[in-house]
């Protein structure tokens, strides 16, 4: 994919993975549209659990090519019989629905034109599990699952992705690790990944599960 010129929107992006990342495709020359539920310099307000939100932000952009759903909240580590189902309605708002109203916005311009990237931030607790984890888990295998039946649905050209970023020093990892994060990626050298595979994909991934 040739970044240069092409419009992308970053969900999140008010920090961690997703501010690096939109600050990294404008250093590629891409047009980006930022958004997060905290509005500041260069982000747009979107909380995307909210429907009419996801709706208005889509009449302020228009249409783009890349589409990266990288907005998701995590709770404090616990077993599941002790999250309360309000948390667990929280998480899968944002990280299952939330990204479900974005891709209903943004993803039948793509199929019109036959073009365009839709990239779903997945994660390791999307492939496997860990004890105390499983809202987060949930909504994460609920993310490859839509992913990979979305990438069936689109039209040709079109490509659809499920990235797991790896294990990235972000406000999020901080809390499901209970702040043990020596060690891990910092944002930007993830961002600098997801740069790297974004330029080398092609058609042919569509519905794939990428590790950067
Ligand atoms: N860090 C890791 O090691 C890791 C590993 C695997 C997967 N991931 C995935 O990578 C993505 C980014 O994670 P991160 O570590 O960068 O998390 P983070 O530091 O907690 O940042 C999350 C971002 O999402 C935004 N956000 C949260 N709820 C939102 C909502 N309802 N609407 C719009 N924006 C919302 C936050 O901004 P506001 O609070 O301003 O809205 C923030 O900008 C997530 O999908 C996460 O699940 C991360």
């Amino acid at each position: 994919m040739t970044l240069r010129g092409k419009r992308a929107l970053v969900t999140g992006a008010s920090r961690g993975i997703g501010k690096a990342l939109a600050e990294a495709l404008r250093a590629e020359g891409c047009e980006v549209l930022a958004a997060a539920r905290t509005e500041g310099r260069g982000v747009l307000r979107c909380d995307v659990s909210v429907p009419e939100e996801v709706e208005r932000l889509r009449a302020r952009t228009g249409p783009v090519d890349l589409l990266v759903n990288n907005a998701a909240v995590i709770h404090e580590p616990a077993p599941l019989v002790d999250v309360p189902l309000a948390e667990w309605r929280r998480l899968f708002d944002t990280n299952v629905l939330g990204m479900v109203a974005v891709l209903k916005a943004y993803v039948p311009d793509m199929n019109a034109r036959g073009a365009g990237v839709a990239c779903n931030l997945s994660s390791t607790w999307g492939r496997s599990v860990d004890a105390r984890q499983a809202p987060y888990c949930a909504t994460k295998w609920a993310v490859e699952g839509l992913s990979r039946a979305l990438a069936e649905e689109v039209a040709e050209g079109v490509v659809v992705l499920a990235v797991n970023p790896g294990v990235v020093a972000t406000d999020m990892l901080a809390t499901c690790l209970e702040g043990a994060i020596a060690g891990a990626t910092p944002p930007e050298a993830c961002a600098a990944a997801f740069v790297g595979m974004l330029r080398r994909v092609t058609p042919a991934w569509n519905g794939r599960s990428v590790d950067l």
